[in-house]
């Protein structure tokens, strides 16, 4: 169901984050404008401009605003600044403590190999040509939140990252990629390191039992190892990849070079409550300030946004062929620039799918 009045949370972040998610910003107040929606943005510090500014990277009004909007636009966090931090303090810490706070378990990272940048891959387009895959990312488990320890002892220092899992949180994040796998047609790969880690011996048994309930989606376990390999040997193999938090993060890095820039991958988050949404792209500090990062990143994932949380998957369809559109007319960011037409800035990228964007009153 749509709605016609929206409460957007923004996290604009650090580095090249305000910048694209002004980007987005743009985008949803032009869709806003067609069916006369009523957005409020609310506007809330994270990561390292939260620090600076209110001395931690997850400031308590940033959760309860987020807890009470209809979805959340997150830019990046992190930078040079803060590298002498340590763990909770890090600008990260505000990223996993939001998506901790806000349940969103699952990381949802379409990779798509859009026609008119096969060229600006390091790979060979006959490879890419078609790759449309989905990596469904473990979100709130795993290494990333279990105890963390580090001992001072007499032979040096011992330190410890634990990696828990419990049966519901594989099951849920399986079913969920079992779920899309049978909607859109496609198979499901279940990565894991089986052969080394009891978790994940755990996590095969849970998707074979969770597969028995999808008899007509095919699906297969595959090494982390082995899968990083795949990805780049032939990756038009895949169609829904499930996989536990840290090789989602790693995975999802590789798989971007699919598409010929890490710029280009948007993300939603998804669970119980408020959906947030990401690109996949990092906070950029080499270029932040100048005007060139990508903002199609961000601008997919508010088309995610459409999709998941705000009931309107037209306009989502009518963000990706607007971006469709636009790098078939040569535009492209310095990350894209290869042999390109027209190198642009962040803006004029943007004015670009905006001006293809052609949305059909649903
Ligand atoms: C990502 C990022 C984050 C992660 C970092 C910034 C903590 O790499 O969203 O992929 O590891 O999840
Ligand atoms: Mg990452």
């Amino acid at each position: 169901m749509s709605k016609t009045g929206y409460r957007i949370v923004l996290l604009p972040g650090d580095g090249i984050g305000p910048e694209v998610v002004a980007q987005g910003r743009r985008l949803i107040e032009t869709v806003a404008r067609t069916f006369g929606d009523q957005v409020t943005f609310e506007e809330h510090r994270i990561g390292g401009a939260a620090i600076e500014a209110e001395g931690t990277p997850l400031p308590r009004t940033t959760v309860e605003a987020a807890r009470g909007a209809d979805a959340v636009l997150l830019g990046s966090v992190g930078g040079p600044e803060w590298d002498h931090l340590a763990g909770d303090k890090r600008p990260e810490a505000g990223l996993l403590g939001i998506r901790k706070a806000l349940g969103v378990y699952a990381n949802l990272r379409p990779v798509r190999a859009y026609r008119p940048l096969l060229r600006s891959s390091t790979l060979k387009p006959e490879v890419l040509e078609g790759v449309d895959l989905l990596i469904v990312r473990e979100l709130t488990g795993g290494l990333y939140f279990g105890d963390k320890r580090r001992e001072e002892g007499p032979g040096g220092v011992r330190v410890v990252d634990e990696l828990v899992y419990t049966t519901p949180e594989i099951e849920r994040i399986v079913r969920l990629a079992f779920e899309t796998a049978r909607n859109t047609g496609r198979s499901v790969t279940s990565v894991d390191k089986a052969n080394v880690l009891e978790s994940s011996r755990h996590w095969r048994e849970v998707v074979d039992r969770v597969a028995r309930d999808y008899p007509e989606v095919p699906y297969r376990h595959m090494l982390v190892d082995n899968c990083a390999m795949q990805l780049i040997r032939d990756p038009r193999q895949f169609g829904v990849i499930v996989t536990e938090n840290m090789f989602g993060d790693i995975l999802s890095d590789e798989a971007a070079m699919l598409t010929g820039s890490i710029g280009m991958l948007p993300s939603a988050s998804l669970g119980s409550g408020a959906g947030l949404y990401e690109p996949v792209h990092g906070s950029a500090p080499d270029i932040a300030g100048r005007g060139v990062a990508n903002p199609l990143g961000t601008l997919l994932s508010v088309a995610m946004m459409y999709q998941y949380s705000l009931g309107r998957p037209r306009v989502a369809e009518a963000i990706v062929a607007a971006v469709e559109r636009a790098l078939e007319d040569g535009f492209r960011t310095p990350d894209l620039a290869g042999e390109a037409a027209r190198v642009c800035g962040t803006d004029e990228m943007t004015e670009a799918v905006l001006e293809r964007l052609q949305i059909v009153p649903e």
